[in-house]
């Protein structure tokens, strides 16, 4: 029978040339059209989580598509889930950081008390590919003095070497590209 990284494999579509010719774009949405899918990457992650970082208090998710998987892990894990935007969208006193794209530049942001100092946290995204997101990302929880467990992610796209540039801090793939 087939594996349930099998099974998420075959929900990842490819498109050349998008959104900018040169960039091969893995895309996500068959993942989410399939129930079993969807259910099999939140199990991979729970199966991490509680294996590795039983003790994590927080997952913090990463606009956009980190709010697609995020919030589904924290539920299953029966801890809370903490939001990292694109700036501008979050009320209240916020901390933001500035970060390159491997298409374009963006600002992160999240809210001065979404995280209390010394709560254990995993970051979780659908991509990492330079590694400039979960890198702001990152620079924001120092910033909240949260304990970094290590990150979380569906695709890792090998040749952009994001793995070195997010050291010491680990990132768990399901999928390698
Ligand atoms: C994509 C992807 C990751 C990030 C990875 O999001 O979902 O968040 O880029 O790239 P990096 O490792 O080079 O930083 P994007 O910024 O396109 O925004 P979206 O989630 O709002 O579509
Ligand atoms: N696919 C999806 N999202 C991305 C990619 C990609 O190849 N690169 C950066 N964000």
């Amino acid at each position: 029978t087939e594996s349930k990284l099998q099974l998420v494999h075959r929900h990842i579509r490819t498109y050349p040339d998008f959104p900018k010719k040169g960039i091969l774009f893995r895309d996500i949405c068959p993942i989410l059209k399939d129930p079993a899918t969807l259910t099999a990457v939140i199990d991979l992650f729970e199966e991490h989580v509680r294996k590795n970082h039983p003790q994590v208090d927080l997952i913090v998710g990463l606009d956009a598509r980190g709010f697609l998987f995020g919030p589904l892990l924290a539920q299953r894990l029966g801890v809370g889930f903490v939001l990292v935007r694109k700036k501008g969208k979050l009320p209240g006193n916020t901390v933001s950081v500035e970060y390159d794209l491997e298409y374009g530049k963006a600002e992160a942001e999240i809210q001065e008390d979404a995280v209390t100092p010394g709560q254990k946290i995993l970051l979780i995204d659908d991509l990492l590919a330079t590694g400039g997101t979960l890198h702001a990302a990152i620079e924001l929880m120092k910033k909240q003095q949260a304990e970094i467990l290590g990150c979380m992610v569906i695709i890792e796209l090998k040749e952009l070497n994001a793995i070195d540039k997010l050291k010491p801090h680990s990132v768990f793939s399901l999928l390698q590209y």
